[in-house]
Order: structure tokens, then sequence, then C-alpha cells
């Protein structure tokens, strides 16, 4: 119910667009500005190597200090003791290193977003870089002397800021389902299944087949055929229209690049290999398989 009313208010402010609009030239300019190492950056910011997106594992990092920080400020208001007020400033500062690391990792993934999520995705943003400068304030405050009463105050209303925004942070992923492997619910052939006839394969071609309902994408150089997911894990991508660089194929999408014969994700913005298949050619009709050694966790 909370869900229904929140989204409906963002969905009525019209002006988020703009915002989106301009940030996500920001962003995407200030990768593709760097060339090739802006591209790995990026990679290494969406957690790609983690085979998780790194930006809810650095997430919990300020939400964890900033509630102890809520604590310890609220012992010095009760006890006056000093030692409440060293500790409360050493959580705050770590949570706000967090907090950096978490907003670079955020909008990076948020780059690569449309239409609901994008909307979404900006608003929870726009509330967390609040929060950075909330906290940034009262840190400032605190080090150089300044209104201690103040610096909690603002510390306080940045505490609630940033659950409003975890808040939004859990829309996205479990109504949306931004960022969620999107073969998680595939089923996926476990025994050889006919795809294609062999004679419809050219070399070097991208072919979408299907394995039932299962989209797969065959490729054939020489005398090898490979397959794996044709659906992107990123967002759902069809590779099958996307680019082959040497052993690499390009997601059309936003770009996401995974080995052709493994399935293995060389660059993101996905995080998750595509599932790997195992092929046979039995009188003249391709086969397929999940292969046991996929990388795919599902
Ligand atoms: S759908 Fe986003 S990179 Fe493929």
């Amino acid at each position: 119910m909370l869900n229904h009313i929140v989204n409906r208010f963002i969905d009525r402010q019209g002006w988020l667009e703009l915002v989106a609009d301009f940030l996500q030239g920001v962003v995407d300019g200030a990768y593709k500005l760097l060339g090739k190492p802006g591209r790995d950056l990026k990679t290494l910011a969406n957690g790609t190597w983690l085979g998780h997106p790194l930006h809810p594992v650095l997430t919990d990092i300020p939400i964890g200090a900033w509630t102890i920080a809520v604590l310890f400020d609220l012992s010095y208001l009760v006890e006056r003791s000093h030692g409440w007020v060293s500790a409360a400033d050493v959580t705050i500062f770590i949570g706000l290193l967090g907090a950096i690391g978490a907003a670079v990792t955020g909008y990076t993934d948020w780059s690569d977003t449309f239409g609901r999520e994008r909307r979404v995705g900006i608003s929870h943003g726009l509330l967390n870089t609040l929060v950075i400068l909330l906290y940034l304030i009262s840190f400032l405050l605190r080090v150089t002397g300044g209104s201690r009463g103040l610096a909690i105050l603002l510390a306080y209303a940045g505490y609630l800021v940033v659950i409003s925004a975890a808040f939004l942070g859990g829309d996205l992923v479990f109504s949306i389902g931004t960022g969620v492997n999107h073969h998680a619910w595939q089923e996926v052939p476990t025994k050889f299944t006919r795809v294609m006839l062999e004679g419809r394969l050219t070399d070097n071609m991208l072919v979408k087949a299907m394995a039932g309902d299962t989209p797969i994408l065959i490729y054939k150089k020489g005398n090898t055929v490979c397959a794996i997911s044709e659906t992107c894990s990123h967002a759902g991508g069809p590779l099958s229209e996307g680019e082959v660089d040497g052993n690499i194929v390009q997601c059309p999408w936003h770009g996401s690049r995974f080995e052709i014969c493994s399935g293995l994700v060389k660059g993101g913005p996905a995080t998750i290999s595509q599932v790997r298949y195992e092929t046979r050619i039995q009188n003249g009709q391709i086969e397929v398989r999940r292969s046991e050694d996929t990388l795919q966790p599902n």
C-alpha cells in the first residue's frame, strides 16, 4: 500500500525526467571520456568482478555506521560524556566514506536504466545525495567545533532520509527487478534438446534458437558450435542482435560483453555470466543441454 502511494507520487514528478536526462548524460559522458580505462572503471563499479552488483554491498556500510552513530549521539545527549562524541564522529566519517562509494556505484548502475526504474532510481539517488550533504555538514560541524546540537539534528534528519531512500532501493529490486539475474526463472534444458537444423547455421553468425520456451544463442565457428543463453543476464537484452568481436559477444542494450562459448561475463553492466550449453549434432539437428561447468548460478 505504502509502495503504491510512493510510486504514484514519483510518477507525478515530471521534472525528474529532466534531472535524469542530465545526470545520465554526465555519468555516461564521464566514463566515455576516459575511453577504454573508463569502460574498465565502469565494469569495476558495476561489480562484474564480484559476480554480484557492488552497490548493495557498499550501502551496508553507511546504514550500519550511521545506525551506530544514532546511538552514540543519543548516549552523548543523555550522559554528556566526551567518549560518545569521538565515537559518533568516527562512525559518521566511516559512513560518509561508504556512502561515497555507494553513490558512485549506484549512479553507475542507474545510468543503464530507463522508464520507471530510471525514475524510481533517480528518486533513490537524489535522496541519498541529500543524505550525504546532511551528514557532511554534520561531520564538518563536529570537527570544526561548531554546534554539536545542530550536528546531531542534521545527522538524525539524514538518518530518516536514508531509511526512506533505502525503501526506494528495495522497491527497485523487489518490485521492478533492477539488477536481478534475468535467467533466474528460466527453464534450462538439462537433457539434450533439439533447437534447430544444422543446415540453418552459417559461420560467424549469431542465431537465436528455442529449447522449448527458452531462447538459446547459437554460434558456429569452423567445426565448433557454441551455445549460451540468448537473454542477457543484466536486463534481458537479445544477444542474437548484438555484435561479435573475436570470441566476445556484446549485448545491444547496454554493452555487456560475454565470451561466446563459455558465457563468462567479461564486461559490465552485467555481473552474472550466461548459461553455457553443451552442443551436439544428431541427424542434422543441433541439440543442447545445460553444461555441468556453466558459470551461471541457477
Ligand atoms: S540488457 Fe543490459 S547489457 Fe544486456
